[in-house]
């Protein structure tokens, strides 16, 4: 049944799952989410997410996908055959998982094609169009290319270009390749542009503001965002790591290849935040670090660059290390929505890279346009509180918000009430000592679900009302 070619070595699906973990996630979200909850606080709440659910649900996912050998929708199937009644039921969450990333890649890719640009801008245009003194200017010229029609449709193309070139090789001569090469470049730069802003003036003031804990920002709200902020981050419940799973190499250590995963996207995201936080707070004080958001990197790093000497350079490696951790992870969204097509229609794989790229095509092009000629479009204009909500925002919303807490909530189930903990232990294991089994198997009976909940309520807003 498994027909297709997997990773050809431990170091390949590592690097490749660590690939589709690093990207917009670590290098602009958790950075201003550091800085706006609390700082150390939110840094080890993330922390002790992180060991508990998010390393629970790597492991659920990637072992689920080696077993079956299928994506989402096949691996649900199988596991729940036979099952009728509200477990038969539990074959939707196959569904939920493709779905996902159906929804994301599109304005991935949008968001992609925003950062190519930034870089081509960077390279053939003199930093001041970023002026440091004028804080406008950077907002203006953000807002005049994202509202222009073709350019953002330019460059969306030539993203997709990048990594449908790379998906259409193949996983071992595509994805394992380019993963190899771009992972350990993205360190590389990551590294640089760390030495270069923690030698800024002031850099350990922001440091002190990076690491230290502010209880006063202390909140439900924290936790729930940590632990969505962790699951986008490890590209969880999307289907991802289950259809990175399936081309697992059946004989080596998942819970040790998870566990490389988890912390190279950590150690990822801290590093930007350490570029990040400190350069921030050297450029406008710590009002500046406490009032970022999602404006930080195409409005305000650009300006923050332009001040300092040498920016030109710092700004290209920059927007480099985006697009390169963009890159990765949209190929990951790419290839599971590759096999799950191809899977469920019966399709060759070329003919199911076609369709994948018509979806992200017509879906893409829409969401480009949302800033332009469909800007009068608000998807959930019914609903009071997403009225204004635009239709990149809303597919994010979507994805992140409804669909991943389902979607995790699904799987723990599966692996629990259908396919049973202490056999999925024994089958992910194998014979290898795994000392942290019991917390796996706490997380997975008792914590995750309730959390999950929360969670998707705080999303639906029940909270709020
Ligand atoms: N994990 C990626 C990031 O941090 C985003 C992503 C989510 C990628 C879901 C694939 C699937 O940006």
């Amino acid at each position: 049944m498994n027909k297709h070619t997997g990773f050809s070595s431990r170091m390949g699906y590592i690097l490749s799952a660590a690939g589709s973990a690093v990207g917009l996630g670590n290098i602009w979200r958790f950075p201003y989410c550091v800085a706006n909850q609390g700082g150390g606080i939110f840094l080890t709440i993330y922390v002790i997410a992180l060991f508990t659910f998010g390393y629970s649900l790597l492991i659920a996912e990637n072992g689920l996908g080696r077993m079956t050998g299928m994506g989402p929708i096949g691996t649900y199937r199988q596991i729940c055959k036979g099952k009728t009644g509200p477990v038969g039921f539990l074959k939707v969450g196959g569904w939920l998982n493709a779905i996902a990333p159906l929804i994301i890649l599109p304005y991935y890719c949008v968001i992609g094609g925003w950062v190519t640009k930034y870089v081509v801008a960077l390279l053939t245009n003199p930093i001041s169009k970023f002026s440091a003194e004028d804080a406008n200017a950077s907002a203006e010229y953000f807002s005049t290319f994202i509202s222009s029609t073709w350019e953002p449709l330019l460059y969306f193309l030539l993203f997709i270009a990048i990594v449908v070139g790379v998906i259409a090789l193949g996983v071992k001569e595509g994805i394992e390749r380019f993963n190899k090469i771009l992972m350990p470049l993205l360190v590389l730069l990551i590294i640089a542009l760390c030495i270069y802003c923690l030698r800024l003036p002031n850099a350990s003031e922001g440091i002190k503001y990076y690491l230290k804990p502010d209880w006063s920002k202390f909140s439900i709200m924290t936790l729930v965002t940590a632990v969505g902020q962790l699951f986008y981050s490890l590209s969880i419940a999307m289907g991802i790591m289950i259809t990175y799973g399936s081309y697992m190499r059946k004989e080596d250590n998942l819970i040790a290849n998870v566990n490389h995963v988890a912390l190279f996207d950590t150690l990822v995201a801290f590093l930007a935040g350490l570029m990040i936080i400190p350069a921030l707070v050297s450029f406008g004080g710590e009002d500046a670090a406490q009032n970022a958001g999602p404006g930080l990197v195409f409005i305000v790093l650009p300006q923050v660059f332009a001040s300092f000497f040498g920016g030109k350079i710092v700004g290209i490696a920059f927007f480099l290390l985006v697009l390169f951790a963009a890159a990765t992870s949209a190929i990951s969204l790419l290839e599971t929505n590759v096999q799950t097509i191809g899977q469920e229609l019966k399709l060759s794989r070329k003919t199911s890279i076609i369709y994948g790229v018509a979806e992200i095509l017509v879906i893409g092009i829409i969401t480009v346009l949302g800033y332009s000629c469909l800007s009068f479009v608000h998807p959930l204009a019914f609903i009071q509180d997403y009225a204004k909500m635009d239709i990149l925002d809303t597919l994010d919303f979507i994805s992140n918000n409804v669909i991943m807490p389902f979607g995790a909530i699904f799987t723990t189930l599966l692996v629990v009430c259908v396919y049973g903990l202490e056999r999925f232990c024994k089958e992910v294991s194998g014979d290898r000592p795994w000392p942290n089994r019991w917390l796996f198997k706490l997380c997975m009976r008792a914590i995750l679900i309730p959390c999950l909940i929360i969670i998707l309520m705080d999303s639906l807003g029940i909270f709020r009302r």
